[in-house]
């Protein structure tokens, strides 16, 4: 199984960015510590991360045909972004949501979100834990 993860906006600044939200550890130290997860529950992971939205389209895009599942923390697009949202719709590849936050108990425009009508489970305020969690959501959806 072949599962592409993709960081939105911002994301790359973790560690820098806000560190009583967001944690101290680093996106090269997310990055890691996803892939570790993958190889122990036998998944090949890619991860990816732009702050441009068409570019995280064009990763969406290219998804297609060549993976099982997606891991997708848009960032700040989730809250604004129907291009995101329509081209996972295009691939429908199953995705799952992950926010290190718990966005739907901070600021009342983060309590929308246009990707959690397309991904199948969302998960949120868990940090780098919920990407593990949505790994292993998509392999037991595939098993
Ligand atoms: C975030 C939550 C978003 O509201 C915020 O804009 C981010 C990070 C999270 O992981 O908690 O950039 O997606």
């Amino acid at each position: 199984m072949k599962v592409l993860v993709i960081n939105g906006v911002n994301l790359n600044m973790l560690g820098v960015r806000e560190p009583a939200l967001y944690g101290k550890k680093d996106y090269k130290t997310l990055v890691r510590e996803i892939k570790a997860h993958a190889k122990a529950v036998g998944v090949k992971v890619t991860c990816v991360q732009s702050n441009y939205e068409g570019k995280i389209v064009d990763y969406i895009q290219c998804a297609l045909g060549k993976y099982d599942g997606i891991v997708i923390n848009p960032g700040a697009y989730t809250h604004t972004s129907v291009a995101i949202l329509d081209a996972l719709k295009a691939v429908q590849i199953p995705t799952v949501e992950v926010h290190l936050t718990d966005v739907d108990a901070r600021e009342e425009y983060r309590k929308v979100s246009y990707v959690a009508e397309y991904a199948f489970l969302r998960v949120t305020g868990k940090g780098f834990d919920g990407y593990m969690e949505a790994i292993d959501a998509l392999k037991g959806r595939a098993v």
